[in-house]
């Protein structure tokens, strides 16, 4: 591909800018036009028709500048309204959770993975899906992350003892099932992995982010 294009790149926020790292790195020499929609953010609590509206949306402003491709860095967005937006976008379109459930495949080599995610991904099982898509009886488990996102985008690290808080909550359950591999279905995650590895010692932390560049 030439790279006098541009590759675009949207989120609700600015988790995507999780996925725009990562890309810098594999492929340093790329232009990126990243759009965050902080106006509307969190597309995880909103419903499939929301959802879809705002990444066509999202997918319309960002063609006005001529890219080469789309990446749907949102992972809602892309469990919930990448193969409608690939029916109609122009240039090749790709979204986080296949990559994701393959990088999460592989690296469980057998094991359980489980997903973290904002409510409107879990519902919609699209991880589950895709990896069970490509290992059938690979157990997945799912686990809601609905305050976390508001969190980090208030600027809370890592290390803010409310984050940390809540973060344990929401694996504790999933620390009690021993996964091999737990998944980092949000683009927002990646950017408290440090917090996600230390509460989950025995368990590989994936990232969609890293999975799709
Ligand atoms: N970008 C969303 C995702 O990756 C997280 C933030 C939101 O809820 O909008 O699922």
């Amino acid at each position: 591909m030439m790279k006098e294009r541009p590759i675009a790149m949207f989120d609700s926020g600015l988790g995507g800018l999780t996925v725009v790292r990562a890309l810098q790195e594999f492929l340093p020499n790329e232009d990126i036009i990243y759009f965050g929609d902080t106006a509307r953010v969190p597309y995880g609590i909103k419903s499939s028709r929301t959802v879809l509206k705002f990444a066509e949306q999202d997918c319309d402003f960002l063609l006005r500048f001529k890219p080469k491709m789309v990446i749907v860095a949102c992972n809602t967005a892309s469990a919930l309204a990448l193969d409608e937006l690939d029916s109609k976008c122009p240039v090749p379109i790709l979204g986080v959770v296949k990559p994701g459930a393959a990088e999460a495949v592989k690296q469980a080599d057998g094991g359980g993975v489980a997903v973290l995610a904002t409510e409107a991904t879990v519902a919609s099982e699209a991880y589950t899906k895709a990896i069970q898509a490509l290992s059938p009886y690979l157990p997945v488990i799912q686990q809601r992350c609905p305050s976390l996102v508001s969190l980090i985008e208030e600027g809370r690290s890592g290390n803010d003892p409310i984050l940390r808080a809540l973060l344990k909550e929401y694996l504790e359950h999933v620390q009690q099932l021993r996964p091999a591999v737990v998944l980092l279905g949000c683009t927002h995650y990646p950017l408290v992995a440090d917090a996600i590895i230390e509460l989950m010692p025995g368990s590989k932390v994936v990232d969609s982010a890293r999975a799709t560049a």
